[in-house]
């Protein structure tokens, strides 16, 4: 057999797009961006992460799928490919991507459950309540939990283009039809624009350094960088794609849901008087209650839900090809078996990190990264998005720069581009320098060095 069809190719170019893009589109766009906006002071968030989208998002896209494409390989197998010393620097990346997997997929679960009542029980009632009550639970939160996993192993069972690729061609579009449904009846209530200006006038009294590295890490999980699933992703990829345009669209479509998801939920929690600010309760807290307030919510409720089901599994599904080809092309072994490794482990951490939330794992406390200590769900949390996503950035612009080298990375960037790569002077200095020193600044915020010197 060929070494192209064992692994798996995408069928086509908006095939590909759409997995892409509905990796980086996930609950990042439409749990984590809205409230993020909300906790970080509105439009000044929103002004710098486009910024900071603009400089890093293209960047490390561009970067990744380049090497995925050079080497035709996951992370790990590829950074070793490329120089035998230095394979270890691709490891964080799938590390990473299996444990966001186990507690991504808990979230997951949550929306599952969220939409079973809405379909079945129609509106719920008093929902913060409902929400932190649902979440402690034992038993049934592991439930649903385990049947996201089974819909993600399903898809991935069917391979790169039969599972993952059709999937994402049917969801990522289905998706973009209700947001803007969404959209659209959320922009129309009554004062909406309230919202909207919240939403969208910066407030410079709120900017601060905690802001941007908010906005830094945010854009890092949005766009799914850092993480071996670009990498592995691009090694799917033919030759003659053009590299450096896909690495423009895919950003873009993530940075047209996120803002879209703000529209879709900003104005209406503005225009049923209630708060933007309380964080990770916005949407399964707040926004059912707005529904319930609503006429026509069930249906706009389903529509809303089903629509962040779409964006989780086009999501999980690309955390699990990430671990799934290592195991292909590393172990040899055959995607069934790496599916159902990968798939059984990342329930039983998840498994244990919904526990975390109950009486049951609840005082079971890491004290990692917080003198306090952090439960399971939070640690794994923390230890992804704060310390591995933006370490497996370093490595990446460390690695193109020092090991990679620039002839051999815009030699392949070229390979089916019809213009001459004209940003090409752009990336380079942007890996090279802009990369690291925003990535740095990132660690250093997070050791609190930082707040010494600027408060
Ligand atoms: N980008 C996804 C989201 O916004 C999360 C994700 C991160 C997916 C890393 C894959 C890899 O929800």
């Amino acid at each position: 057999m060929e070494q192209s069809e064992k692994r798996g190719q995408w069928g086509s170019r908006f095939g590909f797009i759409m997995a892409a893009a509905g990796s980086a589109v996930g609950l990042g766009n439409l749990w984590k961006f809205p409230y993020l906006v909300g906790k970080n002071g509105g439009g000044v968030f929103v002004l710098i992460y486009l910024v900071i989208v603009v400089f890093l998002g293209y960047t490390m896209m561009l970067g990744e799928l380049a090497i995925g494409r050079n080497t035709k390989l996951n992370q790990y197998n590829a950074y070793r490919s490329i120089n035998s010393k230095t394979g270890f620097m691709g490891v964080f990346g799938i590390l990473s991507a299996f444990l966001i997997l186990s507690f991504y997929s808990v979230v997951g679960g949550w929306i599952c459950k969220y939409l079973f009542e809405f379909v079945i029980r129609g509106i719920i009632p008093d929902s913060q309540n409902f929400f932190n009550l649902y979440v402690s639970g034992t038993w049934e939160p592991i439930l649903w939990h385990a049947v996201f996993m089974a819909l993600t192993l399903i898809i991935v069972f069917g391979g790169v283009s039969g599972g993952i690729e059709k999937a994402s061609k049917i969801m990522m579009p289905t998706l973009l039809v209700f947001l803007i449904i969404i959209a659209v009846r959320s922009l129309t209530l009554p004062n909406a624009m309230e919202g909207v200006a919240y939403y969208l006038k910066p407030d410079f009294s709120k900017f601060s350094f905690q802001v941007v590295v908010a906005a830094m890490g945010q854009v890092f999980f949005s766009l799914s960088m850092g993480m071996g699933v670009l990498v592995t992703y691009g090694s799917y990829l033919k030759g003659e794609e053009d590299l450096s345009n896909n690495a423009l669209t895919i950003p873009a479509i993530d940075t047209i849901v996120a803002l879209l998801a703000g529209f879709a939920i900003i104005p209406a929690v503005f225009s049923f008087g209630m708060e933007v600010t309380q964080g990770p309760g916005l949407l399964f807290g707040t926004l059912p209650a707005v529904f319930d307030q609503m006429p026509f919510g069930q249906l706009f409720g389903i529509i809303f839900f089903l629509l962040v089901l779409f964006a989780g599994l086009t999501s999980s599904i690309s955390l699990l090809e990430s671990p799934v080809s290592w195991a292909i092309d590393s172990l040899k072994w055959n995607r069934k078996t790496a599916v159902i490794v990968f798939a059984g482990l990342c329930f039983i951490i998840g498994a244990a990190a919904s526990l975390s939330m109950g009486p049951v794992l609840g005082d079971f406390k890491i004290y990692w990264f917080d003198p306090k200590g952090q439960v399971i769900f939070d640690f794994l949390d923390y230890l992804t998005a704060n310390i591995l996503m933006p370490l497996g950035g370093l490595l990446l612009s460390l690695f193109i720069t020092f090991i990679w080298g620039y002839d051999r990375a815009f030699a392949e960037i070229r390979k089916g581009s019809k213009s001459n790569f004209s940003m090409g002077g752009f990336w380079k200095i942007s890996m090279m320098v802009l990369v690291p020193i925003m990535l740095i600044l990132v660690f250093l915020q997070q050791m609190g060095i930082l707040s010494r010197f600027i408060g």
